[in-house]
């Protein structure tokens, strides 16, 4: 078929079933616009070189505002034969400025314009995803700000350990989503870079395309170019890791949210109901937010398989980039919009969330207490877990012990354990910084107030 762009040496036609196959303008199309800015970028760079004349690329840049223009209203007529956006853009070049369009591929190949294209996309969607996770985090960090004062369960193996702030639990998670930005910010780097391929290079002075198009540098070998997608594989690697973050949060409010727990109440807009029991309300959006994790890993080890073992330079497999690149930030984006709103609007019940705590959570507190009198930790820690037997054959709560009782264990007990019995002062001995104490806390969202300044 002649029309093609690389048709001169074929006879016949395609097999319609493989050019379907072949075919990836069906979800490419999302780069038309950085298609366009690297062929304006790029004719430029044509003019320079004497290539193209200046007339020449007049029109090449007036026919690519027109095409860009088609795009943003949505009446781009994709066409039979439009294998991938780079095809279509030039074919739709043609249809409106005739002949010089061909003079628009001279030196370039679809495989430095398809990397280039991926970069300049994913270099746009890292700034929209480092706002949206910078929100996320702001929303977090003021929360934490509002609810300083109220009191929970800390858990470890899911087993009630030590009282905690709520608002320790809230930043625990920020600063896991504060390294997922910086570790996105140095990603960025990898790839806002030109690559520039050997047929480019060949002809022309590259670093004015590179300036125009805001690239921080230039690819240092062209095979590597064309032929590896690093910052693919590490994007995908990025999503899966601050999915995986949010997974956790998620998993941790849907637990919450029981009737058993009663800690939260989720707001309306962010849960759905039963077809069939009138009375349920679920977390739906928790757990759709925790499941995503999964999906970004898959898409992840399934673009690794397909990395493993290909020969140098482009290979057709390579196509299997994008959907990967799109689907993965489809998914992070509309997460971390939906956890804004989880985390904006949710109640919390602090009568429940501080009537769960109970006495046998100051059993280190009571070990602690002996330390003070010189009993060395290890041996604290086993009188404690004595009182704590003590208390549970007795069936009573571990401060319901008495003097007595507790004299029987250790002669260090004395009527100053009373002191013990109190969650908030337990909770304000953690003072060191990273600590539950309310000026912990308080730094910590200091921190992490001037880190968002800097983001
Ligand atoms: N649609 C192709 C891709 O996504 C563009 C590059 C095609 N290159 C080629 N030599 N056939 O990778």
């Amino acid at each position: 078929e002649g029309s093609k762009l690389w048709g001169g040496r074929f006879v016949g036609d395609t097999d319609p079933i493989m050019e379907k196959f072949n075919a990836s303008i069906a979800y490419d199309q999302r780069m038309w616009d950085a298609d366009i800015r690297g062929s304006k970028a790029y004719v430029k760079a044509l003019e320079r070189a004497k290539l193209v004349s200046t007339d020449e690329m007049e029109q090449i840049l007036h026919g690519m505002d027109q095409i860009s223009d088609e795009w943003s209203r949505g009446v781009f007529v994709i066409k039979p034969g439009d294998e991938d956006i780079h095809t279509a853009n030039e074919r739709r070049l043609k249809e409106l400025i005739g002949a010089p369009a061909g003079k628009l591929h001279t030196g370039r190949s679809r495989n430095d314009q398809v990397v280039t294209d991926m970069r300049l996309w994913l270099r746009s969607a890292i700034s929209t995803l480092t706002d949206n996770a910078l929100q996320l985090i702001t929303t977090m960090v003021e929360r934490a700000a509002a609810e300083i004062e109220v009191l929970f369960p800390g858990y470890t193996h899911m087993q009630r350990a030590q009282p905690i702030r709520w608002s320790h639990w809230i930043l625990s998670h920020a600063v896991a989503l504060s390294r997922d930005v910086e570790r996105l910010q140095e990603l960025k780097k990898r790839v806002n870079v030109l690559p520039l391929g050997r047929p480019i290079g060949f002809l022309l002075p590259m670093s004015s395309c590179h300036l125009t198009l805001g690239f921080d540098s230039i690819s240092l070998n062209s095979m590597d170019a064309t032929g590896q997608r690093d910052f693919v594989a590490e994007f995908l690697f990025w999503a899966s890791l601050c999915l995986t973050h949010l997974s956790k949060m998620a998993e941790d409010l849907i637990l919450y949210s029981t009737k058993e727990f009663s800690f939260i109440k989720l707001s309306d807009a962010y849960s759905t109901g039963s077809s069939l029991m009138p009375q349920k309300k679920n977390a739906d959006s928790l757990e759709l937010i925790r499941s995503k994790a999964g999906r970004a890993f898959g898409r992840c080890a399934g673009f690794m398989m397909t990395l493993k073992s290909l020969p140098s330079t482009y290979n057709k497999d390579l196509q299997e980039d994008k959907e990967a690149m799109f689907d993965c930030y489809d998914n992070v984006q509309a997460v971390l919009q939906v956890t804004t709103g989880v985390m904006s609007t949710l109640k919390i019940n602090q009568t429940v969330m501080e009537a769960a705590l109970s006495p046998d959570m100051l059993a280190t507190d009571l070990a602690y207490y002996l330390v003070r009198k010189g009993v060395p930790f290890r041996e604290a820690h086993g009188l404690s877990g004595k009182a704590v037997f003590t208390a549970e054959s007795k069936n009573i709560a571990l401060n319901q012990l008495t003097v007595e009782d507790l004299t029987g264990i250790s002669p260090l007990f004395g009527s100053d354990v009373s002191s013990v019995w109190d969650y908030r002062s337990s909770v304000e001995q953690y003072s060191a910084p990273g600590g539950t104490a309310k000026s912990s806390v308080a730094a910590q969202v200091e921190h992490l107030r001037n880190w968002l300044k800097k983001h």
